[in-house]
């Protein structure tokens, strides 16, 4: 009789609504279907360090499909950069912990710090999985990865309470939406909330296209104007954020009165969305079954809404960022959208 496989899962990175649908995938498909034995490790790569850790069962997996956050806990330890004052091994350490926890097989969810810590660690021998989580759907090679879809309801319900305090006082406001280095977030709040000008870090700003179009707004007598921006927007290191970067050179520009929103760790909390609960146990089963198959140094991907895997290998040092002829860009401008360039300019 072969020994049923034990396997770790960790969630490591910024946080986001779905990782404990995952986790929950993951646990009841493992231990129901495949009578594997799941070992729920604390903390990201921290509890892995420090052997860190706890026997999940289909008990402690009950009723955290709707929680928000992560049971386990989460850190942005990344074990393979250089050797603190400590002096200690910490790959090292975790294959010799991979080993004291018995494991056949370690699930890592988190986004692309994580997964190329995963892949890393696929290099040194462990037989690894990764799982892509983040609000940012930023991770190469997925279409979607579970915590975006919550944060786009999220930002847009902020949007579209901005559009009435904004109507009141004739104002422009500015909100900032989360996304690290690309504008997923942005662009689709953008289009859900009813922005009328959307700036992404992938297709700059032009402060005068702006100024103008907001003016031009203006005298045809709208009331009031949102622009969503992007937080990793190019701007000066002196600015302290994209949205008081912007609001300053659209108040200076225009003379019309402006305000910020940074709408910040909101985008990150609570239950996540239908579709990310089922994005995630999507991911979670497929990544037991990947295991039962032994099928490792994988990532689960959603590709044109079917789960599949791609060599964690792939993924790593790579970023999904929006594409500037993406179709949304088009149907945007299409609405007279301000995407941050002169429509006729070419990308
Ligand atoms: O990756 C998710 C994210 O929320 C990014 O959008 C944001 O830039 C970053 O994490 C914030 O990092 P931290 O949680 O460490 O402040």
């Amino acid at each position: 009789m072969a020994k049923h496989k034990r396997i770790g899962i960790l969630s490591a990175g910024g946080d986001c609504p779905g990782i404990n649908a995952a986790i929950r995938g993951v646990g009841k498909t493992a231990i129901v279907k495949h009578k594997m034995e799941v070992i729920g490790i604390s903390s990201g790569f921290s509890g892995l360090i420090q052997n860190d850790f706890n026997i999940l069962t289909e008990e402690t997996l009950s009723g955290i499909l709707t929680l928000g956050g992560t049971i386990l806990g989460t850190s942005r330890e990344k074990p393979f950069k250089k050797k603190g004052s400590t002096g200690i091994d910490k790959p090292e350490l975790i294959k010799k912990n991979y080993r004291h926890m018995g494991l056949d097989c370690l699930v890592c969810i988190g986004g692309n710090g994580t997964q190329k810590t995963a892949s890393m660690l696929a290099d040194a021998g462990l037989n690894v999985i990764g799982i892509p989580k983040t609000i940012d759907n930023d991770v190469f090679g997925t279409d979607f990865t579970f915590g975006f879809d919550s944060a786009v309801s999220i930002a847009t319900e902020a949007i579209d309470r901005l559009h009435t305090t904004a109507n009141s006082h004739k104002r422009i406001m500015v909100i900032e939406l989360m996304g690290h280095h690309t504008g997923w977030l942005a662009l689709y709040a953008g289009l859900a909330g009813g922005g009328d000008v959307i700036l992404l870090p992938e297709l700059g700003y032009d402060e005068k296209v702006v100024n103008d179009y907001l003016l031009q707004r203006y005298q045809k007598k709208k009331p009031y104007s949102i622009v969503v921006v992007a937080e990793g927007l190019e701007r000066p290191e002196t600015e302290k954020s994209a949205a008081h970067y912007v609001a300053r050179l659209i108040e200076q520009g225009t003379g019309i009165e402006t305000r910020t929103t940074i709408l910040g760790y909101v985008q990150r909390g609570g239950s996540p969305s239908a579709m990310d609960r089922i994005l995630a146990t999507r991911f979670g089963s497929h990544a037991v079954q990947l295991i039962a198959d032994e099928n490792y140094g994988r990532m689960v991907v959603n590709k044109n809404n079917e789960t599949e895997s791609i060599a964690l290998g792939e993924v790593a040092g790579k970023l999904n960022t929006v594409p500037t002829n993406h179709s949304f860009i088009a149907k945007a401008l299409a609405l007279d959208i301000c995407m941050g360039f002169a429509s006729n300019a070419k990308k």
